[in-house]
């Protein structure tokens, strides 16, 4: 039926589409990835039907097999998709119809393709969130682990990428952990909006059949039918949230990879990211890239990009369907598999960082990381913290000059900038001393480090209790 009209709606039809506009307004080559939601729509479709004697039990079952054989033909490779027959639902229509003659052209009776295409998207998408939601637990439970493991590793900590304070390796990475838990509450708290069942609303305003739309949510497990049969069909914002989600993510694991990134370099020193996660470069013998990290950094730009491409495609649209709404589908393929493979190449990977512990305590050491706890160690002893901030000042300019961190100097060179200093205060000035000081919630201290992966694993195992 090449050239023909479509036999779907061809009958208003006096001359057959354009050959350039039937390739325009296709949508085939992509969205065939929708077929098994398709098909499993269209089963739970019929079986409503036949529940409320729009179909025979007998046109149910001939629906349902051969679907199901175009199942098996779709996952062997041996269906001929047909660029004239538009789309992933016409094309399975049809060929029902050819396997099944005329009882397959009952399938369609009381739907229209925009509630079609909205129920297979909110499928599609409860499935890979469900498949994300995997990948972004095994990540979290990565990071805990680590950071568990790490809870004594000494490293600086940074603000403006100057050496601040000094923190521990494992309070570091239940950072990147919390960040990912509130990614991961944003998940799911998506997937409670996109598991509402659009079907039902036909074309744009119901249909006329004695539907029963509570039976057709129940056997495609969606929580419950869309309230408005306008918006059920038009609406992407679910689409738009999930590419929230992932750029919010993405925006995230950007972050942990401009980490990973500068501390596998000479310069920091401070981790090994395993030779599997790393390539080489073809002039140079020596370099080993972390092009893991790169790469998911770089992706995060493509995600942010479908996240604005899906808000414009809905931008003014007037209700109720539009055929913009076609273009919904490539952004949200696209960033549902990057979030999942970003997920997966960070859970292999974080697990497999190795902390250099020595080179990162070195460069806690060299960066006057303690001068705070000088401060407050004189702020105890009855100095105002102005003055103290000063007195530190004036110790830290003359370890630049002597070349000496404040652990280094002795304790007549501490007491030229104040007599207050005693011998004790070499016990603040260790990075010991200082992250141990810190010693409360939400503090860097070993301890409170512990306590804070314990707490984030019981978080983590009452989610999947509840899921
Ligand atoms: N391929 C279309 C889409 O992806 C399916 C719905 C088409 N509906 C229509 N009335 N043209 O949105």
């Amino acid at each position: 039926m090449s050239q023909a009209t479509n036999q779907s709606w061809g009958g208003r039809f006096s001359e057959p589409t354009d050959a350039f506009v039937a390739r325009f307004t296709a949508s085939v080559n992509f969205d065939q990835r929708l077929a098994p939601q398709d098909i499993q729509g269209s089963i739970a479709h019929a079986t409503m039907l036949a529940r409320v004697g729009v179909l025979t039990d007998e046109e149910r079952d001939a629906i349902i097999n051969g679907l199901n054989e175009i199942q098996g033909e779709i996952e062997r490779g041996e269906f001929n998709w047909s660029v004239p027959l538009e789309d992933v639902h016409m094309n399975i229509e049809a060929r029902l119809t050819e396997k099944i003659g005329i009882t397959g052209k009952k399938l369609h009776t009381g739907r229209s393709r925009n509630d079609q295409v909205a129920t297979d998207i909110r499928l599609f998408m409860r499935d890979e969130i469900d498949v994300i939601e995997v990948e972004l637990k095994r990540l979290r439970e990565g990071m805990i682990e680590l950071a568990d493991r790490e809870a004594e590793t000494i490293m600086p900590g940074f603000t403006h990428l100057q050496t601040a304070q000094p923190v521990t390796f494992g309070h570091h990475i239940l950072a990147w952990q919390e960040m990912l838990a509130r990614d991961h509450e944003r998940l799911l708290d998506c997937r409670k909006r996109v598991n509402v069942m659009p079907l039902g609303a036909a074309a744009l305003a119901g249909t006329t059949y004695p539907i029963d739309r509570h039976v057709t949510a129940e056997l495609l497990g969606f929580d419950r039918p869309t309230e408005n049969s306008l918006d059920a069909v038009s609406d992407r914002d679910f689409a738009i949230e999930f590419t929230s989600f992932a750029s919010i993510l993405l925006m995230h694991l950007s972050r942990m990879s401009e980490e990973l990134v500068l501390w596998t370099s000479a310069q920091f020193n401070f981790i090994d990211l395993p030779d599997r996660f790393c390539t080489g470069s073809s002039i140079m013998p020596q370099k080993k890239n972390p092009d893991v990290p790169e790469l998911v950094r770089g992706k995060t730009g493509r995600v942010y990009g479908h996240l604005m491409s899906l808000l414009t495609l809905m931008k003014s649209q007037p209700l109720a369907y539009n055929k913009d709404n076609q273009e919904d589908k490539e952004p949200l393929f696209d960033a549902v598999d990057t979030v999942r493979d970003c997920l997966k190449a960070f859970a292999d990977m974080v697990p497999a960082i190795e902390p250099k512990k020595a080179s990162m305590y070195e460069a806690a050491r060299r960066g006057f990381s303690t001068a705070t706890d000088l401060a407050d160690y004189l702020v105890r002893k009855g100095v105002a913290f102005r003055d103290a901030h000063e007195i530190v000042g004036q110790s830290v300019a003359y370890g630049l000059k002597s070349e000496k961190d404040l652990s280094e100097m002795s304790l007549e060179e501490l007491q030229q900038f104040s007599a207050t200093i005693e011998q004790d205060v070499f016990e603040v000035l260790t990075l010991e001393g200082s992250v141990a000081a810190r010693n409360h919630i939400g503090g860097t201290a070993p301890n409170q480090v512990r306590a804070a992966a314990q707490r984030a694993r019981e978080a983590l195992a009452a989610l999947k209790a509840g899921a």
